[in-house]
């Protein structure tokens, strides 16, 4: 009942000759039976959607500031997003959180933001090495999905990434019981919370996700698909995972 969602964030990666790994996805999947969503680096997010407009592929941000406009250097609004073309802005991504320090009250403004923008707001959570190792996974993700998510998500304008922090870029892959377990209680808080538009949010997996692992990892139940990072920059890498999820 929910339709996978392919995304790829391509973090502080791509210029305008990487344009052409998106005429190359575009082609490779004229008519997919998933949603397929890049979020390029700002620089290229307004090119892009142009480059890709009337396809399949949709656009989004990496980031977006709570304020509508006003004095903040370097910041994106959710609305200069919209107007650059997106239709999604992933938030509290663990990259955010370590590197600006942003905490959950920050994830949550974000969100909000987005919503108010009309963007599909994709919300990101993951626990430490060190937590997972000290039991306290589930807690950390509880308590983030309490924090940083906002009232009036539903399944039309919100995603959640379950993004386990040691998994990301390293070639580490949780086991396929620890990602069921992480996504059974991501969904159960989702309904409990959302109730029937908690059933209807799609939750995805991401952290070293590849054409090698892919397959396995989106025949977990409640895996609606993938945020996948560095496999997601070479259509390549990224055109059989998406076949994977199809
Ligand atoms: O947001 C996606 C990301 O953090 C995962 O990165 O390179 O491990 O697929 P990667």
């Amino acid at each position: 009942m929910r339709r996978g969602l392919a995304a790829g964030n391509w973090k502080m990666n791509g210029t305008g000759a990487s344009l052409a790994e998106i005429e190359a996805l575009t082609a490779a999947h004229p008519d997919p039976s998933v949603d397929i969503l890049i979020c390029p680096p700002a620089t290229l997010l307004a090119r892009m959607s142009d480059a890709v407009a009337g396809g399949p592929v949709a656009t989004g941000g990496q980031d977006c500031h709570a304020a509508v406009s006003g004095a903040h250097t370097g910041d994106i609004s959710a609305e200069m997003l919209l107007d650059a073309g997106a239709s999604h802005v992933i938030v509290g991504h663990s990259e955010r959180r370590a590197d600006h320090h942003e905490a959950d009250a920050d994830v949550r403004a974000k969100a909000e933001a987005a919503m108010r923008a009309g963007l599909v707001t994709v919300i990101c959570l993951g626990e430490s090495l060190a937590e997972r190792e000290a039991g306290r996974t589930l807690d950390v993700i509880g308590a983030q999905l309490a924090g940083s998510l906002p009232d009036g998500l539903t399944g039309a304008n919100a995603v959640i990434a379950y993004e386990p922090i040691w998994a990301i870029g390293t070639g580490k892959v949780p086991t396929i019981a620890q990602i069921a377990e992480v996504h059974d209680f991501i969904r159960s808080a989702l309904v409990e919370r959302f109730e029937g538009e908690g059933d209807k949010m799609r939750i995805l997996y991401g952290g070293s996700v590849k054409p090698t692992n892919a397959a396995e990892i989106f025949a977990v139940a409640n895996v609606d698909g993938a945020l996948v990072g560095g496999a997601s920059l070479k259509a390549a890498d990224f055109s059989p995972i998406i076949a994977a999820l199809e």
